[in-house]
């Protein structure tokens, strides 16, 4: 029987997701709440190496399906190796990118289609799904602007603006779909947007 509460965040190229996500552990640390962090792709050691496949810059001739099998194939193994376990430990388990991320990526921006990449992340899914996923809500170009020539180098950075508004509009999408992912608007500043995320995790009965 899963316990914990599972708990994943998505968002585009510099939403400032990581840094979010960062700031919400360390609230869980000031109040005394037992969580793990983790991260796709990878999070466990198997995971790790296949996420070093999937973003080095020089893979140039990985074809898409390629790609989203391996995301799904770091995905499965993740689960089953740490989320699952600490879940099953009444954990609160902080997934940085997970399922959303490859419907929107590989699904629309890459054009795979929903059904293909739900099909092969079906097993993952079913496993675990979120409780609650928090989308960072900034366009792609509002980041690439804030970022300011920040550097672009692991192969999904490099693709380019298009690609990444496709991706935006891949998680505006599955919006509507999925009622667990609520999204988190990024005007403000990073305290604001912190403070916006506990909030809704207080809504939602994740924390106290
Ligand atoms: P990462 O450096 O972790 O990026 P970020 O800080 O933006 O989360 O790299 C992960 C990259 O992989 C990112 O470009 C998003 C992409 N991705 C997919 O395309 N599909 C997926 O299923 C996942 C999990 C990530």
């Amino acid at each position: 029987m899963v316990k914990g509460k599972f708990i994943t965040f998505e968002g585009c190229e510099g939403s400032g997701k990581s840094t979010q996500v960062k700031l919400l552990a360390e609230y869980l640390d000031r109040n005394k709440t037992d969580y793990v962090l983790t991260r796709e792709p990878g999070g466990s050691p198997i995971a790790e190496q296949i996420r070093k496949i999937i973003l080095d810059g020089s893979n140039t001739a990985m074809c898409d399906e390629c790609e989203a099998l391996l995301y799904a194939a770091s995905r499965i193994q993740h689960i089953k190796e740490k989320v699952l376990p600490a879940l099953e430990e009444g954990k609160i388990v902080l997934c940085d990118r997970y399922i959303d991320s490859s419907l929107a990526y590989q699904g629309y921006a890459r054009g795979l289609g929903q059904e293909y990449v739900a099909d092969i992340n079906k097993k993952a899914y079913e496993l675990c799904t979120p409780d609650l996923t928090v989308f960072f809500d900034i366009t792609p170009d509002e980041a690439f602007r804030r970022k300011n020539g920040a550097d672009l180098n692991d192969r999904m950075e490099k693709q380019g603006l298009e690609f990444h508004r496709r991706v935006y509009s891949g998680y505006r999408q599955l919006l509507n779909v999925y009622p667990r992912i609520c999204a988190v608007e990024c005007s403000g500043s990073k305290k604001e947007i912190h403070e916006k995320v506990v909030m809704l995790l207080k809504e939602k009965g994740i924390i106290n």
